[in-house]
């Protein structure tokens, strides 16, 4: 497929070599210097290209920024790309990051607020996996312990094909439903970076409550706040226990 992702950060620059490695075509972009992404290009083949060249032309376009941020891709987004092209979604929204935003703090599904801002529709998928799991635990399909994704949205075709690179990149994917029930697997939620298997998964999903998003969200964020914020890539896995610990209180684990 051909594939554009916008933003090369943590989680934008592992799809672009999971992607790149199992033979589609990708191009990228950032926010502020093509030339920062020179590495990426000579380990990949994926093309550093501008905001409006990164949105033509492709089968999928994948959104890896802050969710504040959003916003500004609407213009290159509603100028250029095609009826057909698949929009995932990665972000999440974290108020110490983005700054409040009034809608998402009103409870508004984050996922439908992104798709509003850019006036497309999308599919939500790779916002519950940290970088590190993303990066190490992918595994070959039918792996007893394979780390299952969630993927949230309005068209089934396009969640297909969603289910099919996220399988590339070592994982597999559980359609949980539509754009406006995608609130099930955002942060706070006991499927959010808890690495969770298929079974886990989808046991998992149905005890999602809404009215404690926020605060285990934060009290995920206080963790990590508490530990190291800038080398938590190196005790990822730390993360992912505390994930599991705080989210799933209610589930009695
Ligand atoms: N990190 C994780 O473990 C994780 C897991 C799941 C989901 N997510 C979510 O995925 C999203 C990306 O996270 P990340 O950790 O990969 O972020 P990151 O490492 O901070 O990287 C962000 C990337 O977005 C680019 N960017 C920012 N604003 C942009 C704009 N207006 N146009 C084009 N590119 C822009 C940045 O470009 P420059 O380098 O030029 O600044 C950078 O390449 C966030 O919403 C995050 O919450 C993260």
């Amino acid at each position: 497929m051909k594939i554009g992702i916008i933003g090369a950060g943590q989680i934008g620059s592992t799809l672009i070599r999971q992607f790149s490695k199992v033979g589609h075509e990708v191009k990228m972009t950032n926010a502020t210097d093509l030339a920062k992404m020179k590495t990426l290009e000579d380990e990949t083949g994926a093309k550093a290209v501008s905001p409006t060249e990164v949105v033509k032309d492709v089968d999928v376009l994948v959104i890896s920024i802050p969710t504040i941020e959003i916003p500004k891709l609407a213009k290159p987004l509603r100028q250029c790309i095609s009826g057909n092209t698949i929009v995932i979604d990665t972000t999440n929204y974290y108020p110490i990051r983005d700054g409040k935003i009034e809608e998402l703090e009103n409870g508004m599904t984050e996922s439908v607020w992104v798709s509003t801002k850019l006036g497309v529709p999308v599919v939500k998928a790779y916002n519950t996996i940290l970088a590190g799991s993303l990066i190490h635990s992918g595994s070959t399909e039918n792996a007893a312990t394979r780390i299952a994704l969630p993927v949230s949205g309005d068209d089934q075709h396009a969640k297909d094909i969603v289910a099919t690179l996220i399988n590339d990149s070592g994982f597999d994917a559980l359609d949980i439903g539509s754009l406006q029930d995608s609130w099930r697997q955002q942060p706070g939620s006991p499927v959010y970076c808890t690495d969770l298997n298929l079974t886990e998964l989808k046991n998992n999903i149905t005890h999602a409550k809404k009215e404690l998003l926020a605060e285990r969200r934060e009290q995920a964020v206080q963790f990590i706040i508490e530990n190291n914020p800038a080398k938590w890539l190196e005790w990822w896995t730390d993360c992912v226990s505390n994930n599991r610990k705080v989210y799933e209180t209610e589930l009695g684990y």
